[in-house]
């Protein structure tokens, strides 16, 4: 990757590691300005393994699923000899989209001149080129990385990245020591959501990493039917990762609405939740400096009656359409230039600091 002068970022190196240091947030600009974005698409969301779509959606042969990981838009196909991998969803021939949604099918033929490829990525046809001698060899789709860990099939856009147990060494550990799976086979899909909010994506990740603000944005929701009082619920940070585990508070009926809780979020923006009979996984596209789309599935135990489900799902997209209006607003005071620091406070927020240490981290490797 090209590497970009700090300076021409507007950031002094030995300024922002004196903020860091001292609990304070990037500086503001970061979070508005175009050229940073750009710089963090390539700088972190090129090269890292975000969560696609849950594995059981390409049981059958000849699925293809489409989406969009950080800038790169991506396919996952499931081809007749069972395996299962992703592409860059662009023509090699003048870069249409190939798939413009999900769907079944033997071949993907694009929409502009109908060249033709297998779900193997291997380009089968070029019509009307007979004479041109096209090298079909050279041209089939661009791969990208691909893995299938718990409920979810997760996406690496570099072709040559390390595997995600590489990007995250201490995931099955923490899975596992802290009981956040309880077994693939016993959940099914249960629905897609996709959540719009005007922030920038670091804005969804500091808040999403403390619950200082559970008591006042979610007392109706999260907040509910959680302990989120102090000192009752467990945040830690685990190398690239982040956890929280909360316990369930009874609801006004004396029922659990989601039993226990246990959460990772893997470095950038991915989200897995586990409560009794219940998965969430997620991911975070950022579309600019003050766009993002949150992408969540939900998973449910078998025969769980239809009414929980719902009951569960609409606390959940509450909880995250209360997130939404918190960091809009602080996107919009951030661009009027008179936020000079956000500031993080050590026990409530440390996770928070954490995060942006790991998103320095990754700016100071492409600097
Ligand atoms: S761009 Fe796909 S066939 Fe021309
Ligand atoms: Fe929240």
């Amino acid at each position: 990757m090209q590497h970009v002068g700090a300076e021409a970022l507007g950031l002094d190196i030995e300024e922002v590691n004196d903020r860091l240091r001292s609990g304070v947030s990037l500086p503001s600009h970061c979070y508005v300005d175009q050229n940073v974005f750009e710089f963090e698409l390539r700088a972190i969301f090129d090269r890292s393994w975000m969560y696609f779509a849950p594995v059981e959606k390409f049981t059958e042969p000849g699925t293809v699923m489409t989406g969009q990981i950080g800038r790169t838009p991506v396919i996952v196909t499931r081809a007749d000899d069972g395996e299962l991998r992703g592409f860059v969803n662009v023509c090699r021939h003048r870069g249409f989209t190939l798939v413009p949604e999900d769907r079944q099918c033997s071949r993907i033929q694009c929409g502009y001149h109908s060249w033709t490829y297998g779900l193997d990525g291997a380009l089968l046809r070029t019509p009307r080129t007979d004479d041109i001698g096209i090298d079909k060899e050279e041209l089939g789709l661009q791969p990208v990385s691909i893995e299938e860990w718990g409920q979810g099939v997760y996406v690496n856009p570099d072709p040559d990245a390390s595997p995600l147990r590489g990007a995250h060494p201490r995931l099955d550990e923490m899975a596992t020591s802290t009981g956040l799976w309880m077994g693939v086979d016993d959940f099914r899909w249960a629905g897609r959501y996709v959540h719009n909010q005007a922030a920038n994506w670091k804005l969804w990740y500091d808040n999403g990493t403390e619950c200082y603000h559970c008591p006042t944005i979610h007392k109706s929701s999260f907040g509910s039917a959680y302990d989120v009082s102090d000192g009752s619920f467990r945040l830690g940070t685990w190398g690239s990762m982040y956890s929280g585990e909360f316990d369930p508070v009874p609801a006004a009926n004396g029922e659990l609405v989601g039993g226990s809780y246990r959460s990772l979020q893997l470095f950038p923006c991915n989200q897995l939740v586990q409560q009794d009979g219940f998965v969430v996984l997620g991911r975070a596209v950022p579309n600019g400096p003050g766009s993002t789309t949150f992408i969540v599935d939900y998973f449910s135990e078998q025969d769980t009656p239809t009414d929980r489900i719902e009951e569960w799902v609409k606390l959940w997209n509450q909880t995250y359409e209360e997130d939404a209006r918190v960091v809009e607003e602080i996107q919009s005071n951030l661009a009027s230039g008179r936020v000079d620091a956000m500031r993080y406070i050590p026990g409530l927020e440390d996770a928070s600091r954490f995060m942006h240490g790991l998103i320095w981290d990754a700016y100071r490797a492409a600097l």
